[in-house]
Order: C-alpha cells, then sequence, then structure tokens
C-alpha cells in the first residue's frame, strides 16, 4: 500500500524520536512491573503511568509515508502516552499541512508528550486532549482522514462508534495490537459490516495492527 519510503529529515524530530524510541528500548522491568498488577485485577492506564508501549520504529515509519502518500490532513489518535506514534504523525502533518488531535487519559503524559513535541518543533501541527477520549474525542470535526487506535484496547470499538459519523469515504483506520482478544469486538464489527469497512492484517508489529479503510459515502 505504502509506496514511497521518505525518511524524516527534520533534525529535531529525528534527534527527539531517537532519544524517545531508546528510553522505551529500556522500559521492560517497568512494563512487567505494571502487568504484573494484572495477575488479581484488570490493568489500568494508572499501572503503566511510567512505561511508553509505544509503537515501534517501523511502525512509526510506515505511518509516516502512510499519511503523506495519503494527503491525510485529519488526523486523530485515540493513545497519546508519552506521544511517540504522534510525533510521526505530527511530522506527517507538517508534510501535509494537517493538525493532529490526540488523546491521553494521564495528566503526567500529557505534560511529558508536549514537552517532547514542543523540543521537535511540532507543538503547532498537534492538539493534545487530555482526559477520557471518550469524552474528549466527541467533539472531532468531520471528515477524517486518519485514525489511529492505540489506547486500552476495550475502548475501541466504542470509540469507533463515537467517531464513526465523522468518517468519509476513503477515512483510514489503524488499529495497533489487533491480534489481542481484547480488540476482537472492534474487529467483529469491522468484518460485519462490510458495505462500510474493508480491512486488513499487517504484519508490520509484535501484537499485529489492522488497516481498516472505511468505503461508504
Ligand atoms: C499503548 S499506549 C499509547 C502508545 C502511543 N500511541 C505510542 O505509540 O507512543 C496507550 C495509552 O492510552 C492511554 N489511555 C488508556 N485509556 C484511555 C482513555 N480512556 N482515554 C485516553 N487515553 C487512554 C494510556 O494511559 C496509555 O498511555
Amino acid at each position: 500500500m505504502v509506496q514511497t519510503h521518505r525518511k524524516i529529515m527534520d533534525s529535531q524530530v529525528s534527534t527527539t524520536l531517537n532519544r524517545m524510541h531508546n528510553e522505551a528500548d529500556s522500559e521492560g522491568l517497568t512494563i512487567a512491573k505494571g502487568l504484573a498488577k494484572g495477575i488479581f485485577r484488570k490493568i489500568k492506564p494508572e499501572d503503566l503511568k511510567d512505561a511508553y508501549i509505544a509503537i515501534s520504529r517501523g511502525q512509526g515509519h510506515f505511518l509516516y509515508n502512510l499519511l503523506i502518500e495519503k494527503d491525510a490532513r485529519h488526523i486523530v489518535e485515540f493513545g497519546t502516552s508519552f506521544g511517540i506514534s504522534t510525533m510521526y504523525l505530527g511530522a506527517a502533518a507538517k508534510v501535509t499541512g494537517g493538525k493532529v488531535i490526540t488523546s491521553e487519559l494521564l495528566a503526567k503524559k500529557c505534560k511529558v508528550a508536549q514537552q517532547n513535541f514542543d523540543k521537535a518543533n511540532l507543538q503547532d501541527w498537534i492538539e493534545i486532549r487530555e482526559g477520557d477520549a471518550l469524552e474528549t474525542l466527541r467533539d472531532i470535526p468531520d471528515g477524517i482522514d486518519f485514525l489511529l487506535l492505540d489506547g486500552w484496547n476495550d475502548l475501541y470499538l466504542p470509540l469507533l462508534k463515537i467517531l464513526e459519523p465523522k468518517f468519509k469515504k476513503g477515512t483510514l483506520i489503524y488499529t495497533d495490537n489487533a491480534s489481542f482478544s481484547s480488540a476482537k469486538p472492534l474487529l467483529n464489527y469491522i468484518k460485519a459490516n462490510p458495505a462500510k469497512y474493508t480491512t486488513k492484517r499487517l504484519r508490520d508489529a509484535k501484537g499485529g495492527s489492522e488497516l481498516t479503510e472505511y468505503i461508504a459515502d
């Protein structure tokens, strides 16, 4: 699907992203400690408050190229964390003349993500909405070009249903961790609506990812 393989040439963006990815590469223990809390109860976002749990470099470059190729301008994200994925979306928005609206529940993550966007000089292309995405993304303008789903998987379907009226023919939805059972309700809904969606599994991530296109008018 993606024909070109551009690299991010902007040195402020690539330097900041490199540092973030390096930090994320060494957070295995932090994630393990957070996930251990899920032995007795469901994992909460707060359990992973110090972890990036980010997309990979390969996924980021795929998304950067895809968004530029599709000339995506109205870009929405569920799940900012410290902002790795958002940096790729913001870098693409800087090229297309677009804007990213991203959502994160935890205030501390929003603060650090904003600092990262400022360091990369991407602040004019990214708006962070702090709080529950099911509320903060309700008033998104119509005509979404691209949606990245990378927050809590059990909220993927309720969020998609909130945003669906704002889709247009050709809207792309990239779902991270699509092979997790918690993403099943979303994928079942997409597959049960072939008049609205075409979809395919990508092999670009450990947890699997799904690229879906809204095909209805
Ligand atoms: C997998 S991480 C996102 C990683 C990020 N996309 C990246 O690649 O750098 C998921 C994030 O979703 C946030 N989150 C969970 N539930 C949320 C909700 N209801 N609204 C907004 N954000 C939420 C978590 O706090 C966490 O930071």
